[in-house]
């Protein structure tokens, strides 16, 4: 049975999306329903599609009481809203229904998992969300919360944990029917670490151990941890708050963090070999997998960092995108993304130019727009004299333009988005060390009207910025000092 609160999330989620067209938004992103969205929860397979529920606040472009939103797809690309799943209506979540997950039971019902935070007020006067994991059950469109509610509290903690944040469970099925999950905690040293649960039915719950230390080395606590086996290795996705920058790898505030490494099962040891940031653009967080029914790892995340959350379109009824979903490989030890390869059935209008030589700055017959699909390949004009700077600058008119700029002697690419129109002052720039091999460098650019996901040497490294520049700019130019020699093979996106 469903709460006068979510009964209410859905009947103005339903009247005020009317009210915003299907070109206000991105074409073939997920953004919000209306008002706010942040982190992906519940990605999973159930019943033939794929469901996405996140974070959400319908009633104002800004975070509030935590709801969960629903959409499903078949594709990956195309999304249709389904009615708000959960609401901040129980005793124990009052305060906001927190990011989680989603599995499916052997008896066909849709499993969810989430944090339940509840308001309490201090003696001091402060006052602090206590957290919570728990549960609620449904079909697919609608879910009933479940009366044992909350399955994971303070008494399965271990000691010196916070109970203030505990949060973001990511649950599985394993292949012996049982279920496990992790979660994000605090421990006492005010870091972060990851909590290892199990269960015999996805009801009851138990501390089996800490997974992993944060000891202070990335960042604070950690968020939205995932958990999975890939290409042979163990993969941590986590999300770090409060990070220090590490040269080029990480940087300040919230993060991305991918630890690999190997896992015994016996003894649930997880032993870290690698890590790296996910993505080293501006806009990516709180990442979730899914392994999809022809056994791909895809990977979204919110396409957003909570320090730039004010770059904000001033008259849009919804603010926040999720990512493209990528398909997570490991090579060389290393994290690799691409694209879901669903997104070639949208491409069409295939323009290709081979062998462009050029020391200036070009344009391109049949190369512009916003929602398109670009693949570069540059190499050095002249071998012997490499070219200083190459850039390709998108979402461009007269008074605008973003930019991804590359310059091989430092081996760094940045993203630019300072003259997209943005009037915050917030990061508008972010500079990555890159892979390349005497100036040559392979760059496929994904654009769809507020966004920019630049796939760097097949998946090796992404950098994703959202942008809200105005549609009037389309144009593309490319711009080399020193001779350059350029593949690009364009497809717009429909
Ligand atoms: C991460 C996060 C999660 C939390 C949610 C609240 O972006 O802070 O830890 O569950 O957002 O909306």
């Amino acid at each position: 049975m469903s709460s006068q609160t979510l009964r209410e999330a859905r009947k103005y989620e339903e009247a005020t999306e009317r009210m915003i067209s299907s070109d206000e938004r991105p074409e073939f992103h997920l953004s919000a329903r209306v008002g706010w969205m942040n982190d992906p929860n519940g990605f999973s397979y159930y019943k033939g599609e794929y469901h996405l529920f996140y974070q959400y606040y319908p009633y104002a472009p800004y975070w509030g009481p935590m709801h969960w939103a629903h959409a499903v797809s078949r594709d990956f690309l195309h999304w249709d809203f389904l009615p708000a799943a959960l609401a901040p209506d129980s005793p124990y979540d009052r305060d906001g229904c927190f990011s989680g997950s989603a599995v499916e039971l052997p008896d066909g019902r849709h499993l969810l998992m989430y944090t339940g935070v509840l308001g309490i007020s201090q003696e001091d006067g402060g006052h602090h969300d206590v957290q919570t994991q728990c549960i609620a059950v449904g079909d697919g469109m609608d879910y009933e919360k479940y009366s044992g509610n909350p399955v994971l509290t303070q008494a399965d903690l271990p000691e010196g944990a916070s109970i203030y944040d505990f949060r973001d469970p990511k649950m599985w099925r394993c292949a012996d029917g049982t279920y496990r999950c992790v979660v994000g905690s605090r421990p006492a040293d005010g870091s972060g670490q990851i909590l290892l649960y199990s269960s015999p039915d996805g009801f009851q719950w138990k501390f089996e151990k800490v997974l992993i230390e944060n000891q202070n080395r990335f960042g604070k606590m950690w968020e939205c941890p995932d958990f999975f086996e890939l290409d042979g290795k163990q993969v941590l996705l986590v999300s770090p708050q409060d990070m220090l920058p590490q040269g080029f790898e990480y940087h300040n505030g919230n993060g991305t963090l991918c630890v690999i490494g190997s896992y015994d099962e016996e003894t649930d040891t997880f032993t870290e070999e690698h890590n790296q940031a996910i993505d080293y653009g501006i806009d990516f967080y709180a990442s979730q997998t899914i392994l999809t029914p022809d056994g791909r790892r895809v990977m979204i995340g919110w396409m957003q960092n909570w320090d730039t959350c004010n770059l904000h379109h001033p008259s849009r009824k919804w603010f926040g995108q999720m990512s493209l979903p990528r398909e997570l490989s490991i090579r060389n030890g290393r994290l690799y993304q691409n694209p879901v390869r669903e997104l070639e059935q949208m491409r069409c209008n295939k323009v290709e130019y081979r062998n462009i030589s050029f020391c200036d700055t070009i344009s391109l017959v049949g190369i512009s727009g916003r929602m398109i699909d670009m693949e570069i390949t540059l190499r050095p004009g002249d071998k012997e004299q490499i070219y200083k700077k190459f850039a390709v600058r998108f979402a461009q008119n007269e008074e605008y333009q973003t930019s991804f700029s590359f310059r091989p002697y430092e081996s760094i690419l940045k993203v630019d988005r300072k003259f997209s129109g943005s009037r915050r002052a917030i990061i508008h720039q972010r500079r990555s060390k890159v892979n390349s091999y005497g100036g040559e460098i392979k760059l496929r650019l994904i654009l769809d009207r507020f966004s920019a996901e630049m796939f760097i040497n097949d998946g090796e490294q992404v950098m994703t910025a959202t942008l809200y520049t105005g549609m009037e700019a389309q144009e593309i130019s490319f711009f080399a000092d020193g001779e350059v020699t350029m593949d690009v093979v364009k497809y717009d996106l429909k």
